[in-house]
């Protein structure tokens, strides 16, 4: 099996789609062997509703930011993942995580990046006033959105579209797009 951790913080909604391919067998061979939050994330549910171990590990219960990092390594490393996928994890990854599993994290961005990394790229697209915008997935390395492109899927803005309405369309091509992602992933490994 082509093992995944996945990283989130929200709803879940990319973990369920690789959750829903494996189920149909769009992903056959690829295992959700855990799923990783930063706090008690209702996406944790689609884990747990298929008794897949799920852990919390906040960052409020540590002293440093680098012993939180060293928990999510040490955490993550005991189901020695192929691929590491970050499926809106909101926090930013240190030396360890990077330490142990660089060149295997992934991590979906609601953006063409370069352009609108961070927090809010759905927002700050918005604001800026593109007319075209979209999804990336990236490989995780030190900066904040900085990896090589693995692959990006756009879409037209719509006038006056709100940033919930404009999420949403993009979350749809974001959760294709990142399943077929790990899908070659676990085609060429
Ligand atoms: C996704 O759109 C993901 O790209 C974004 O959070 C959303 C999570 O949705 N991530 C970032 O903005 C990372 N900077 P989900 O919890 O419903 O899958």
């Amino acid at each position: 099996d082509f093992t995944c951790v996945v990283f989130i913080s929200g709803t879940g909604s990319n973990l369920r789609a690789i959750l829903e391919a494996i189920d149909s067998g769009a992903l056959a061979g690829v295992r959700v062997a855990a799923v990783v939050a930063d706090l008690d994330a209702p996406g944790l549910a689609f884990a747990r509703e298929r008794d897949i171990p799920t852990h919390i590990v906040a960052l409020a219960d540590y002293d440093s930011r680098e012993d939180w990092d060293r928990a999510l390594a040490e955490c993550t490393g005991r189901y020695a993942p192929d691929l590491v996928v970050l499926a809106g994890f909101m926090r930013l990854l240190g030396s360890p995580m990077l330490e142990a599993f660089g060149g295997r994290m992934i991590n979906t961005h609601p953006a063409l990046l370069p352009a609108f990394p961070g927090a809010h790229g759905v927002r700050d697209a918005l604001d800026y006033g593109v007319k075209v915008t979209g999804a990336t997935v990236i490989e995780i390395d030190e900066g904040v959105d900085t990896g090589a492109i693995i692959d990006q899927r756009a879409l037209t803005v719509q006038e006056g579209e709100s940033e919930e309405a404009l999420h949403e369309r993009i979350k749809v091509i974001e959760r294709e797009m990142l399943v077929d992602v790990i899908a070659k992933r676990a085609r060429t490994q």
